[in-house]
């Protein structure tokens, strides 16, 4: 069955768990949704776990589009949700429409990802105003690295705490499907997810969020770069990789490969 906006708010509304995984590209479209997923997030990790940059800033509208639609051309069923990356919705309410409304049109999204609360809800109205669902991110967002200085737990004080929740309660109102919840302790992400009528999918948020995000290549062992705390690795497919490729080049080295079975007659 097809995943929608509403799906994933009835599963909150039914207290079932929802699951999320990011995807870049179709072959890992294809092998995910069908197992399924509920929701893609072609997220602007792929800086990191893709592109090899060294923070999520310079990913371009470009990149996301491209990589959307190869997500697109190989899901089975899950909500397929896409980042809007780094000042492609920040610097006017007609550029977040617009960057929002390619990625819908070029890339193939359903719904789209944005990094911020009170401060960019004009642009989140907008966006939502043009028919464009719209998912939150609050807590650690790692577009504003430069201003964290690092990658840490966030809102652990009462101030920021009250911030967040007043974020969140903007973003609901504005009429966002969902929230997205990064590096925050496992306490204050149980009061965020019963506070709001809105499914809340935590990343290192504990266990009491409505759902849970992860990179797929930190569950699957192919991204080593820096694993956080919150990550399970559910495989080592990145050492199969390199025992696969370890093989392959002793077996050309040694003529074993291609052998009679691999060569046409
Ligand atoms: O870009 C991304 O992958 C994300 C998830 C980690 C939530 O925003």
């Amino acid at each position: 069955m097809k995943k929608t906006v509403s799906t994933i708010a009835e599963m909150k509304r039914g207290g079932q768990k929802i699951s999320m995984l990011t995807c870049y590209d179709y072959t890992m479209s294809k092998l995910i949704s069908s197992q399924g997923i509920d929701i893609l997030l072609v997220g602007d990790s792929l800086g990191n776990v893709k592109l090899g940059y060294e923070n999520t800033i310079p990913v371009t509208i470009e990149d996301m589009i491209y990589h959307t639609k190869t997500v697109k051309r190989g899901n089975a069923g899950a909500l397929l949700v896409t980042d809007m990356p780094f000042m492609s919705y920040e610097i006017s309410v007609q550029d977040a429409v617009y960057n929002a409304a390619r990625l819908i049109k070029e890339g193939g999204a359903e719904a789209v990802k944005v990094e911020g609360g009170i401060e960019i809800i004009d642009k989140v109205k907008a966006i939502l105003d043009a028919k464009i669902p719209v998912m939150g991110h609050l807590g650690l967002t790692p577009q504003a690295i430069n201003k964290f200085g690092g990658f840490k737990v966030q809102a652990r004080e009462e101030g920021a705490q009250k911030k967040l929740i007043e974020d969140a309660k903007a973003l609901e109102d504005a009429g966002v499907f969902s929230i997205v919840l990064e590096a925050i302790t496992e306490s204050f992400a149980k009061t965020v997810a019963e506070t709001l009528k809105i499914p809340v999918i935590g990343i290192g948020a504990g266990r009491y969020c409505d759902g849970q995000v992860l990179v797929i290549d930190d569950i699957l062992g192919t991204f080593t770069d820096f694993t956080p705390k919150f990550v399970k690795k559910y495989a080592n497919v990145g050492e199969t990789v390199k025992e696969a490729v370890k093989n392959y080049i002793n077996e050309v080295r040694d003529g074993k490969f291609p052998s009679e079975e691999n060569t046409y007659k």
